[in-house]
């Protein structure tokens, strides 16, 4: 199963990668997590990301097609992956399927394009807190830890994203809007994408993205 989850900042790609990439026991490669782990180590790359993932702009795509590239030629992705937050531009998404040339390794089952106004993602964005150990993602509203600010699964502190500031959310959704909605058309033409309703809850949403992977299964 080789999957893209394509969708603006805060739609919830990565609850829902989370849940699929721990049903079907592979890999959620995400790049922004990568991103902010580096961040966190202080790596040269995350000291090269940090400006324009503070911003909200997009980390140069010669930067984030390496760190994909080697992700995906490695043992774990044999099996299959969900791309979470990659391709972002066409220039991405051209080098990916370039890749899938090269290295003769089979394409993408399904790209889900993940669909909810901007209104209610800048509410989603307000509430989010994930986990500073493990990454788990939270909701202070729609999907609550059980004692505040601690995680369920580990134990560790939940924090707030720099970049979910209310300014950065409307400059990322405004670099959403020009740079990766072209990848909607891109994939339509390639007969690839698939769209989820992700205005409704987190479960509603799982069930949808069941029936196109069920559908992946049976084609
Ligand atoms: P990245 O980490 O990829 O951020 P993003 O795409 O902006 O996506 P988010 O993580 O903000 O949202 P999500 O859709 O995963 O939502 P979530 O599940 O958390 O990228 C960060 C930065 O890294 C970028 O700005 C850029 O600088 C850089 N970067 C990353 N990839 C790059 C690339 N390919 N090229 C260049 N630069 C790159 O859910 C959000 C909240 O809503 C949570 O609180 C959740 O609990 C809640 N929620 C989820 N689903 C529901 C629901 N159905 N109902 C109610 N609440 C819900």
């Amino acid at each position: 199963m080789r999957l893209v989850f394509l969708g603006a900042p805060g739609v919830g790609k990565g609850t829902q990668a989370q849940r699929l990439a721990k049903q079907e026991k592979i890999p959620q490669v995400s790049t922004g997590e990568i991103l902010r782990e580096s961040v966190k180590r202080g790596t040269p790359l995350g000291l090269r990301a940090k400006g324009y993932m503070d911003s909200g702009k997009l980390v140069p795509d010669e930067v984030v097609i390496g760190l994909v590239r080697e992700k995906l030629t490695s043992p774990a992705c044999v099996r299959g992956y969900i791309l979470d937050g990659f391709p972002r531009t066409v220039a991405q998404a051209e080098a990916l399927d370039r890749m899938f040339k090269e290295t003769g390794t089979p394409g993408l089952d399904h790209v889900i394009s993940f669909e909810v106004p901007h209104e209610e993602i800048v509410r989603r964005l307000s509430g989010r807190r994930s986990c500073s150990t493990c990454q788990t993602v939270y909701h202070i509203e729609h999907d609550p830890p059980k004692r505040e600010g601690v995680c369920d699964k580990c134990g560790g502190a939940l924090v707030q994203r720099v970049d979910d500031k209310p300014e950065t959310v409307l400059a990322r959704l405004k670099v959403f809007d020009h740079q990766t909605r072209p990848l909607v058309e891109y994939y339509q033409k390639q007969g690839l994408l698939r769209r989820v309703d992700a205005t409704v809850s987190i479960d509603q949403v799982y069930k949808q993205l069941l029936a196109v992977v069920h559908a992946t299964r049976v084609a």
